[in-house]
């Protein structure tokens, strides 16, 4: 340690324990280095005297995860370092991995996924790529903030088997990236402050996850900073001045120094770690631009494409809707980043791409804004619409519909929006939507009358050069989503509910997701881990090499069969036929992602361990495995299930609690 806690006095310690101010840590007065924390997971997000420098718009984690590529997740987070480091930022404030429990949350396109497993795979991937780079991180926000509404006040009433079956797995995986930091939540978990909840950052955190960082407040989440010390928070940010209260605190012996000196050592340690990291920058403006292309290339998802609509062929195309042109790059809040690319319009790099096949149009009074001009407006569209081969119109929310501080009340698009789609769908059949959105959107109303919707997401600044590539052909799209896309509000497990302002009572359990809908045996609208391809892929021989009574090895052959090189997210999942508690019907416990030229095949191999099958007991406190029968269920999605095969697990009998089955 190069800063000794004792060479620093009480009131110095005390001011240690918060921020000097809203980003930077205290230096002992200039004795120490300045530290500067910054937002966000979807790029920098640095305010200086009260302007955002511009940085890199990467795709928004919610697009990032469509990628189901953890090498990608690292490349986004080192590339999103870069720019860190080029603005003396030593922490990052990312990636959140909360749960995607209702897709009506505001913040649902800075998050990863409604499963555990995929959360915290990507979410550590993405960690390791930020410190590759000698910035720090900050894994948020633990734990079970799940929505917007009243986020700051209202508890989460969770079992403790849900806790630790969905809200706990993804930072336990995440955090064996060794994340600089951890940054608690700001609601209550069974009616005790995130920020002040000594069970969950002391023993769960750092005892049993053996997490050994610095554990930090949201901003201003801090309500009793002595408790906060003893619960081992280490530093509160955004807060009131928390000095008096503590050296009261200290005075009165309900602090003591250890716990006091305790605290102080995790940041003088990452204040040491900031100094000292080798930092190093790799990749110029224009490369970083890049990478977020890369990304988005591989995080769009193609969710319907009847009568092979897609790729585009040429011909009339017309293009309307503003999102192609005035395209946000993601959700609004403390994630949204300011980038100073001119992002081109789709309409002109679909043309480029065409050129001499295609005569693109894209008649001015189509221009549809956000705040949607009267329908009438649009008759010159709809006008135009008759004459074109294809009409592609870009649509979709923006930063001011999909925010922190506030979720969604629809999962539809306004109804202007609807009309629009409804009225060029009856001018025209051949109707392509592209939709950017940072969460699962309602299309109930129109679906059926479209022929094609691509998933452009929030996927950053480089969003419209990833879809011209997708939309002409250049690119096979690979994404697949990460959330369910329900038929309609009522039937996702809050329907419309969200707390009485107390609590929120998560009395779904562990039915989260597809754990819900599929258990439930209802109807989606686009199932978890869907995407399309413009290739076909047949799935063969399932292998299941036994290593042990709870490990084993899955392999399976995947084959392109088509005529374009193309990559395939193969998910493998985990079905307990007989349990003595309420499992799931199925859990993600692997995927794999192959590129497979066209007419290769190759071999995948996913490995399943202990947990993989384990349920957690509350009874016995710990991971169970029932003895009995499993199921493995590979398959292209969550509901396109390619190969089955059961295995069965005889644990000793000292180890079985249950009846005999
Ligand atoms: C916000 C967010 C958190 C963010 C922090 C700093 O309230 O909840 O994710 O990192 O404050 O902006």
């Amino acid at each position: 340690m190069k800063y000794d806690v004792k060479q620093f006095t009480l009131e110095q310690k005390l001011r240690f324990l918060e921020g000097k101010d809203g980003w930077r840590l205290y230096d002992a007065d200039g004795a120490l280095p300045e530290t500067f924390v910054a937002d966000g997971p979807n790029g920098l997000r640095k305010v200086e005297n009260g302007t955002t420098v511009p940085a890199t718009a990467m795709p928004n984690i919610s697009s990032l995860s469509y990628t189901w590529n953890p090498e990608l997740a690292f490349l986004d987070g080192a590339t999103i370092a870069d720019d860190c480091i080029d603005n003396k930022v030593s922490v990052l404030l990312a990636p959140g991995v909360n749960i995607k429990r209702t897709p009506l949350c505001g913040r649902n396109f800075e998050y990863v996924s409604e499963d555990p497993y995929l959360a915290g795979v990507l979410g550590k991937a993405y960690i390791e790529g930020v410190q590759s780079k000698g910035v720090g991180t900050s894994l948020k926000h633990f734990c079970a903030n799940n929505r917007e509404y009243d986020r700051c006040y209202q508890s989460s009433e969770v079992d403790e088997r849900t806790l630790r079956e969905i809200y706990l797995p993804a930072f336990e995986i995440a955090v064996q990236a060794k994340p600089w930091t951890v940054m608690c939540s700001y609601n209550p978990i069974n009616g005790i402050w995130a920020s002040e909840h000594e069970q969950l950052l002391n023993g769960v955190l750092r005892q049993e996850f053996g997490y050994d960082g610095l554990i930090v407040s949201d901003w201003g989440a801090v309500h009793d900073a002595p408790r906060c010390v003893k619960a081992t928070l280490d530093l509160g940010m955004g807060n009131a001045p928390a000095f008096e209260a503590l050296k009261a605190a200290y005075d009165s012996g309900e602090l003591t120094e250890a716990e006091i000196d305790a605290r102080v050592e995790k940041v003088l340690a990452l204040i040491e770690k900031a100094a000292t990291a080798d930092k190093k920058v790799t990749t110029t403006k224009e490369q970083r631009h890049e990478n977020a292309v890369t990304i988005a290339k591989e995080a769009i998802v193609l969710l319907k494409n009847e009568d092979g609509v897609l790729p585009l062929q040429g011909g009339e195309l017309l293009f309307v809707g503003s999102h192609g042109h005035k395209t946000p790059v993601g959700g609004g809040g403390s994630a949204l980043v300011v980038t100073d690319y001119q992002i081109p319009a789709l309409y002109t790099l679909v043309q480029e791409s065409l050129k001499g096949k295609a005569n693109v149009s894209v008649p001015a009074s189509a221009r549809i804004s956000q705040q949607m001009q009267s329908l009438s407006h649009l008759n010159l569209a709809y006008a135009r619409a008759h004459d074109a081969d294809t009409v592609v119109l870009c649509i979709g929310n923006n930063e001011k519909v999909e925010s922190e501080g506030f979720d969604r009340t629809s999962l539809r698009l306004s109804r202007e929006h609807e009309d629009v789609i409804l009225n060029l769908a009856k001018a025209n059949k051949n109707l392509v939507v592209v939709l950017y959105a940072g969460s699962a959107v309602d299309m109930s109303p129109w679906i059926d009358k479209v022929k094609a919707v691509v998933l452009a997401g929030f996927a950053g600044e480089g969003v419209n050069e990833a879809l011209a590539d997708i939309l002409t052909g250049k690119v096979c799209p690979s994404g697949k989503i990460t959330e369910t896309f329900p038929l309609r509000l009522e039937d996702t497990p809050t329907g419309t509910t969200r707390g009485n302002g107390f609590y929120e009572r998560y009395t779904e359990g562990v039915l989260v997701g597809y754990r819900w809908y599929d258990t439930k045996g209802m109807e989606v609208l686009f199932p978890f881990g869907h995407g399309l391809s413009y290739a076909e892929f047949e799935y063969s021989d399932l292998q299941i090499k036994k290593e042990s009574e709870t490990d084993y090895e899955v392999s399976f052959t995947v084959k392109n069969l088509s005529k374009t090189d193309a990559k395939e997210i193969s998910q493998v999942y985990v079905s307990d036929v007989c349990a003595m508690v309420e499992r799931p019907v199925k859990e993600l416990k692997g995927f794999a992602k192959t590129a497979l030229k066209a007419g290769e095949s190759k071999r995948v191999s996913v490995k399943l361990d202990y947990r993989s099958f384990a349920y957690y007991s509350v009874a016995l406190k710990k991971w169970h495995i029932e003895n009995g029968a499993f199921e493995i269920l590979v398959g292209s999605s969550s509901r396109d299930i390619r190969l089955t095969g059961k295995i069965d697990i005889q644990l000793p009998k000292a180890e079985q609690f249950t009846l005999p089955f």
